[in-house]
């Protein structure tokens, strides 16, 4: 018997669907994508991205880790925002994070989880960076909370201290990074308005395009 044969039974059936409402579906996306959006979210199952926002394929590029974080070492995300803004044109990115993200959880704790507590070490920063701030709200569930946006709103800025970002700008695109949160226990999304969108939004110390 076939491994995951489940799998391959939905998925058939979900194809022969998307068939059957619009015989052209797969056709009208086989040669080319054009996402209009890049989607940082993370890896939680919990979250469909392109689901969540009542999109088809080919409307969304999407990039996922664990608790959406943008490492500005890293050249997994690093190389798809490049492909999304400078080949696929896209307008706006949306980082977005989630109430619940067990990733902040973890990194506001003292155990131990093996690697990936180094990917998470960046969120200790944010929470030691922040402590004053995060340490005055008394209840712990608003506390994680809280760290959670806070979270969306540094990986925002890490998008937005990116050349990437910075030479789309320069060369006069448009732009604009947002920070979301979404609700795991109703299916909202909540808007940070901590929208991004030119240079001018950017601590000094974080502008390249005097380099160029
Ligand atoms: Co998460």
């Amino acid at each position: 018997m076939k491994e995951l044969k489940n799998l391959f039974d939905n998925n058939r059936e979900w194809a022969e669907s998307k068939l059957k409402d619009d015989p052209k579906f797969f056709s009208k996306i086989t040669t080319h994508q054009n996402p209009k959006y890049l989607w940082i979210g993370c890896s939680d199952s919990r979250i469909p991205a392109t689901e969540i926002l009542k999109l088809e394929p080919g409307d969304l590029f999407v990039h996922r880790n664990i608790a959406n974080l943008f490492h500005h070492t890293d050249f997994n995300s690093l190389s798809v925002l490049q492909y999304a803004i400078e080949y696929l044109n896209v307008e706006h990115v949306i980082v977005c994070g989630h109430y619940g993200c067990g990733g902040v959880a973890a990194a506001m704790g003292n155990e131990q989880f093996g690697l990936v507590d180094n990917w998470l070490r960046n969120i200790r920063d944010i929470y030691s960076r922040e402590k004053k701030l995060l340490e005055r709200i008394a209840d712990e569930q608003e506390r994680y909370k809280k760290l959670v946006e806070l979270n969306v709103i540094y990986q925002v800025m890490n998008v937005c201290h990116t050349t990437i970002v910075q030479n789309a700008w320069a060369r006069g695109n448009k732009l604009s990074v947002h920070g979301w949160v979404y609700d795991i226990s109703n299916g909202k999304l909540k808007d940070l308005n901590c929208c991004i969108s030119s240079i001018d939004q950017i601590e000094d110390t974080y502008c390249t395009l005097e380099l160029h």
